[in-house]
């Protein structure tokens, strides 16, 4: 399905559902990232300036977008997630008023325009990896000439050995931050299904050079998440 989403934000008891389901994601967001600020702050600080155009991909309750905006309330964005729970969260937000926010799987066609900036942050380990070269080149096809492509995404390191160090260490930085036993053992059960289809900081760096970025940087990297910045020239 692709449609632009106009909901009711005055409809009180939807409003209240899915304000409660904001606050549920939002809030937990720095339980379960570990430094989840220097992740976002590293993928908003390569936003430039005015008035230009964003595409943000697997937005969600627009966590990320709500940053975006107040680093650059000039910015004309667009967003696109499939899930319209997950939109309706954004929806409810009124610093969102003005973000256009599109209802499709993110490998269908989006509007046909060049966008100055294309941004996902932990979505795209949710696409199998036999796409994700092809959403890579889409991504360069369609940003502006100067244009850059900002991801910040989970990564695997690519022995075991580390991964079973570095989830060790994930469930004590889960548990101190106030998550139940039972709720860590459901992120490290998501993280082992979506494990085969995650990417090597080497595997991603060179998918996306593959894709035609010429420069490729990675300004931030903690233990199962990084940042990448693919420059279009
Ligand atoms: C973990 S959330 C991240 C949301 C937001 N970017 C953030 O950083 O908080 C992942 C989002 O990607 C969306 N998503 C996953 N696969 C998608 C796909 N194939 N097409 C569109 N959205 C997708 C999900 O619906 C979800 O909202």
């Amino acid at each position: 399905m692709k449609r632009d989403v106009m909901y009711n934000k005055s409809a009180s008891s939807d409003h209240e559902h899915y304000l409660s389901m904001v606050l549920a994601y939002d809030n937990r967001i720095d339980a379960i990232l570990p430094m989840s600020d220097r992740f976002f702050d590293s993928c908003i600080s390569f936003i430039p300036e005015g008035p230009i155009s964003i595409l943000e991909l697997g937005s969600g309750t627009g966590y990320a977008t709500s940053k975006i905006c107040a680093a650059n309330p000039q910015a004309l964005i667009t967003c696109i997630d499939h899930s319209p729970d997950m939109i309706r969260c954004a929806s409810q937000k009124p610093e969102l008023n003005a973000v256009a926010i599109i209802e499709q799987d993110i490998r269908d066609p989006w509007p046909a325009t060049k966008y100055d900036v294309i941004m996902t942050t932990l979505c795209l380990h949710h696409i199998p990896e036999k796409d994700r070269l092809v959403l890579l080149k889409r991504i360069y096809e369609a940003l502006s000439p100067n244009g850059k492509f900002i991801c910040g995404d989970i990564i695997r390191p690519d022995s075991l050995e580390v991964e079973a160090i570095y989830q060790d260490r994930w469930v004590s930085w889960m548990s101190q931050a106030g998550m139940t036993t039972e709720e860590s053992d459901k992120m490290i059960h998501s993280r082992n299904e979506n494990f085969p289809d995650m990417e090597t900081v080497p595997g991603f760096y060179n998918k996306i050079k593959d894709a035609g970025f010429p420069r490729v940087l990675m300004p931030y990297k903690n233990e199962i998440a990084a940042v990448f910045v693919g420059y279009r020239s």
